[in-house]
């Protein structure tokens, strides 16, 4: 069932939860965090500076004083510090009731490389959540109705990236093109969701996996977009940060949600509007595919999926 106008009213309180978001001193990341601590979450933001993300607290602050705001450095782009991140994490924390996986990285003009030799975009906005949302399965299990929210993107079914898994070229070693390589990470996003859900269920385990998108949003990501996208596109289309960041809070937040469920605008081609439940693109509800990135991306990031 759809609910019309779902908006941060709509968010029962957060007292007493444990939420981890990533990417969360920018953006979408930065507005989700501000709703999910006014409504009473301790919010672990993860940042890759740590400077930047003291800045984003302050501007919480600001109107919350009393948010329970606790910083974290992380970088997705290198295996190494998401190992050291969830070391450290463990050692802090014996429970996690919300794992939002919402850092991403679009369309760098040129082919960048992770720390690990993977193309940019795949490695960090996919492959780095994926192990980091493996490392911390059980923390997830632990904690009494947990849940995992993930960002993906419309432009995973959108033409212009023509949407799939390039199995034969992941990193685009041979030929890169920014926008396929963004369109590739983000259908990975949906294609892990789906899997992790299907897995859980198959093993009684009761951790809830959502996802959602922004529709076309505003915010920092689209700085490498091009004139047009930047000037035309997000002025005219881009919605403010407060609407653009509803559908990954429904994803994480609304009780009602179940596992497998994507939340996303729906108005003008699913760029702008209140989130409802969407469906993703046909190809990204393909079982054979989500199984062959998943068993490609436990062999890349050496992590085994503990799920008893
Ligand atoms: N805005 C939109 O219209 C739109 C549309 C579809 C999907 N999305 C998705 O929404 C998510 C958030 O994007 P946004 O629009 O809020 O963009 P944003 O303002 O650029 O925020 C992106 C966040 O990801 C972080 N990040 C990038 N690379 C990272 C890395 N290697 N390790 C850790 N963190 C890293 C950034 O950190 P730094 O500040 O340090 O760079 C920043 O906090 C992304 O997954 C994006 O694909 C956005």
């Amino acid at each position: 069932m759809t609910t019309k106008n779902w908006t941060t009213d709509n968010i029962p309180s957060q007292q007493g939860k444990t939420i981890l978001i990533t990417g969360a001193n920018s953006g979408l990341g930065l507005e989700a965090t501000k709703v999910l601590s006014s409504k009473g979450a301790h919010v672990i933001m993860t940042v890759r500076n740590l400077e930047s993300g003291k800045e984003a607290i302050s501007k919480i602050k600001k109107d919350n004083p009393n948010a329970k705001l606790e910083l974290m450095q992380l970088d997705l782009s290198d295996f190494s510090s998401i190992h050291k991140f969830s070391d450290e994490f463990h050692r802090k924390h014996k429970r996690l009731d919300v794992f939002i996986n919402n850092a991403g990285v679009m369309t760098p003009p040129k082919r960048e490389l992770t720390k690990q030799n993977f193309e940019i975009q795949f490695g960090t906005n996919h492959l780095g959540h994926f192990l980091l949302t493996g490392l911390l399965l059980d923390v997830l299990k632990k904690t009494p109705n947990s849940r995992i929210a993930i960002q993906s993107s419309v432009l995973h079914k959108m033409e212009m990236g023509k949407p799939d898994i390039y199995f034969d070229d992941l990193n685009f070693d041979k030929q890169y093109n920014k926008d396929v390589a963004y369109a590739q990470s983000k259908l990975a996003n949906l294609f892990f969701a789906y899997e992790l859900d299907r897995k859980l269920k198959a093993n009684n385990t009761a951790i809830t996996v959502t996802a959602a998108h922004p529709g076309w949003t505003k915010t920092n990501l689209q700085r490498h977009a091009g004139f047009f996208m930047q000037s035309i596109m997000d002025n005219i289309i881009g919605q403010r940060v407060e609407i653009g960041a509803l559908p990954i809070l429904r994803a994480a937040t609304d009780t009602g949600a179940k596992g497998g469920e994507y939340f996303g605008p729906t108005r003008w081609k699913e760029l702008r509007g209140y989130p409802q439940l969407v469906k993703s693109s046909d190809k990204s509800y393909d079982k054979q595919i989500a199984r062959k990135l998943w068993e490609v991306s436990e062999k890349l990031t050496s992590i085994k999926y503990n799920f008893n």
